[in-house]
């Protein structure tokens, strides 16, 4: 696995693989690797050739008073695990590379309407940073293929959007969220519970999958079915951001009759913001 911090040296990589032909499929990650992004990386290995991998916490995505100066960082664990799983590529660019004239100072990139809502409403600029990092990230690495995790349903969605929108010749690929044996997503932010909040934390699946049953047992009633799954996880100990039911393509409210449904929660749990999604397909 080669290892370069600089879009210069990363260019050069990736021009040597045009010219083989070479296929490259990226997965753009934060670091603090779980067997979440280990998965990423296998679709990834099993789709191209060529697999880059990048970490970088991209501060324009966290909010004042949010966790960017504690999110957890594991760098030798990291390379050893993307070493072992046949990554090719590893970018660990620094933040002058990425925002060469400062957090604030450079283009942005912004996907209306979706970046607003459920997340986007209460971790305002959280997209617009996603979408800034991501565009320019594909940018650097050109890569054939993307992958991201369907756990953060909302940002795939906004980055499908803005892929297309800006014709990014790509394909962006969602992998199933991977889960713990009791239920609980995957997410480096596991890793702020406590025993105990662990120990509550897989009651926010659990509730997804009552809405699936409700849903799938013939519920129509969805502001209902809603409110009785946010009052679950009250009563569960976890306190409810949003839990709503939505049309999978698009993420607005669903007409009736619509089958592609997808449940979305977020849920506060000690220093953790917890979120977790459902897709759903009615007869
Ligand atoms: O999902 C993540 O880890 C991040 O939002 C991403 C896509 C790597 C952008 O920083």
């Amino acid at each position: 696995m080669q290892i370069v911090s600089t879009i210069d040296e990363l260019r050069r990589v990736r021009r040597d693989w045009l010219r083989a032909g070479e296929r490259v499929a990226f997965v753009p990650t934060m670091g603090n690797l779980h067997a979440g992004h280990l998965k990423l990386v296998r679709e990834a290995r099993a789709r191209a050739p060529r697999v880059v991998v990048s970490i970088f916490v991209n501060p324009l995505q966290f909010g004042a008073g949010e966790d960017f100066a504690a999110y957890p960082h594991t760098p030798e664990q990291d390379e050893a695990r993307l070493r072992e799983a046949g990554v090719d590529l590893l970018f660990l660019p620094s933040e002058a590379e990425i925002y060469p004239h400062g957090r604030e100072g450079g283009t942005f990139v912004e996907v209306p309407g979706l970046s607003d809502i459920l997340c986007g409403a209460s971790r305002p600029g959280h997209f617009r940073g996603v979408a800034t990092v991501v565009a320019k990230l594909f940018n650097m690495v050109q890569p054939e293929l993307a992958l991201f995790g369907e756990k953060d349903y909302q940002q795939l969605s906004i980055l499908r959007l803005m892929a297309r929108d800006l014709n990014i010749p790509l394909e962006l690929i969602g992998v199933p969220t991977e889960r713990e044996a009791d239920g609980l997503a995957m997410s480096s932010r596991n890793g702020y519970l406590t025993p105990e909040e662990r120990a509550i934390a897989p009651a926010l699946y659990q509730v997804l999958r009552d809405v699936d049953a409700e849903l799938t047992g013939g519920g129509r009633d969805l502001a209902t079915i809603e409110t009785a799954a946010a009052t679950r996880l009250q009563a569960a100990g976890l306190r409810p951001d949003y839990l709503t039911i939505r049309r999978a393509a698009d993420l607005q409210l669903p007409q009736a009759g619509e089958r592609r449904l997808v449940v979305l929660a977020a849920a506060y749990l000690g220093r953790a913001r917890l979120i977790d999604n459902l897709l759903i397909t009615l007869d």
